[in-house]
């Protein structure tokens, strides 16, 4: 019988140019040994992962997505890019357990240029981390594409996300604490719920039914609904012209998805 593969983690690696790519490099002409599951994308700084990169990355069967910038108070540019950074993490976490992706397999990190050895370091205890979630889905319990549907129904509300970061969901303190306190607080979880998750449960039912019809409880039990919540989704959509109801079948009413992206994103922000 042959023997079982070794699971080797495949990790999308966001490092800013000007410290944690440092790091990188430090730590490999120092020869510090860390493990190899790290796929680099080099960028300025870290505020520039966008939510949509970390979406896309688990989409694309990345079993962990790490992002790497500057200590805090020490970014390259101004406004400081990585409480950006902080932020992106802190609202996707939100959102990848509600699709149904573990959040630890997303990992935000400070290192400086000077520091090798603790890239390593964190290197190795995210491949740990990583390893004992197993791939993609496994810790999850889900098929890899239903993870995927929910992730690119996330990835369709981004712009609507973005509006509405900038427009409710300021935090009020720029600092490391500040950013953890707002995203806990309930405040925050009000706002959530009541602006993003019902848009992100209808991006999911949009991108459900863009295949066939589907029942309207097969909605509600896929996509993990109470039928209640689900029926009231329904009847928004319905409202809004973008799906029809005949008896229990449920179909989309209308068909290029430019068109159901800029519904689904439509904001209410007045409320
Ligand atoms: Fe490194 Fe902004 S320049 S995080």
């Amino acid at each position: 019988m042959a023997a079982p593969t070794e699971f080797k983690p495949i990790v999308v690696g966001f490092l800013c140019n000007w410290c944690c790519y440092g790091g990188a490099d430090l730590a490999g002409v120092s020869r510090f040994q860390y493990p190899p599951q790290l796929r680099v994308i080099r960028l300025m700084c870290s505020g520039r992962v966008d939510l949509e990169f970390i979406f896309r990355a688990f989409a694309r069967k990345a079993d962990g997505v790490f992002i790497g910038g500057c200590h805090l108070n020490d970014c390259h540019y101004n406004p400081e890019g990585n409480y950006d950074a902080l932020g992106n993490t802190l609202m996707a976490k939100r959102i990848l357990e509600k699709i149904g992706v573990n959040p630890e397999r997303l990992r935000l990190e400070w290192v400086s240029a000077g520091e090798g050895t603790r890239f390593a370091e964190v290197q190795t205890e995210l491949s740990v981390k990583i390893k004992s979630l197993g791939p993609l889905g496994s810790s999850e319990g889900k098929a890899i594409p239903a993870l995927q549907a929910g992730l690119e129904a996330a990835t369709n509300l981004v712009p609507y996300i973005k509006l509405v970061e900038r427009e409710r969901l300021r935090v009020p303190q720029r600092t490391e604490d500040g950013y953890h306190k707002f995203f806990g607080s309930p405040e925050f979880n009000h706002l959530f719920e009541a602006l993003i998750l019902d848009k992100l449960a209808m991006s999911r039912i949009m991108g459900m039914l863009r295949a066939n019809p589907v029942a309207s409880g097969e909605i509600a039990a896929s996509l993990n609904l109470d039928p209640e919540e689900a029926a009231r989704h329904l009847h928004a959509l319905a409202q809004k012209g973008m799906v029809r109801m005949s008896g229990s079948q449920v179909q989309l009413a209308v068909a290029a998805p430019e068109v159901e992206r800029a519904a689904v994103n439509e904001v209410e922000l007045a409320q």
